[in-house]
């Protein structure tokens, strides 16, 4: 059981057509499976086909799933875009339909992007965090609409932050590991 790899979700936080995050979460997963670590997976909110909380009857088979897909991660990088210096709705029904449980005694790191680095947005979701007990990392990779993006769509991203993503990898995966030990 301890030496046990970790389960890390990858989570992209934004589900319009035409989004640029499956590129920034792909580029994190290609970073982070070098290091052999944990097991990384992209999670994809659009997948699951969420409705807004409250606005059904809450039946539909992909609230279930993504409790569960949730429920089975032990840490979690989130893929924040800024969207009028916030999070996405996307994101937050998210956040605010799975079961609570599926959240607490985790880690999350965050990889942000916008005109400021998706930086006032990251902040918003470290607030969300604490509610759910999640614990969110210090080092925080702010990627720029104008400098890491081609005509603010095509992902170039400059070669400094994958020292960051690292450093918050390794963030993540300690704080992951220890805080597993509360939920058994
Ligand atoms: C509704 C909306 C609001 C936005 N508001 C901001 C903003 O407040 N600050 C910012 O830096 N970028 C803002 N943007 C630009 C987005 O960060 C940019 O389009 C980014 O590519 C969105 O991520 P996505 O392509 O993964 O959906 C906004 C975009 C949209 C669609």
């Amino acid at each position: 059981m301890a030496n046990e790899k970790l389960n890390i979700g990858i989570i992209l936080g934004s589900t319009r057509q035409g989004r640029v995050s499956p590129q920034v979460g792909e580029w994190v997963k290609g970073i982070a499976d070098k290091r052999e670590d944990a097991n990384y997976e992209i999670v994809d909110i659009a997948d699951f086909q969420l409705p807004f909380l409250g606005t059904t009857e809450g039946t539909e088979p992909g609230i279930a799933a993504w409790s569960e897909k949730v429920a089975s991660l032990d840490g979690f990088v989130f893929i924040v875009q800024e969207y009028n210096h916030s999070i996405t709705g996307a994101l937050k029904n998210a956040l605010d339909i799975a079961k609570r449980e599926a959240w607490n005694n985790k880690a999350a790191g965050i990889v942000s992007y916008g005109g400021t680095g998706g930086a006032r947005a990251a902040e918003h979701l470290r607030g969300i965090c604490g509610e759910l007990f999640i614990a969110d990392v210090k080092t925080h990779p702010t990627l720029s609409l104008f400098t890491d993006f081609e005509n603010f769509t095509t992902f170039k991203p400059a070669d400094l932050h994958v020292d960051n993503v690292n450093l918050m990898l390794d963030q993540v995966n300690a704080w992951s590991g220890a805080l597993k030990t509360l939920r058994y």
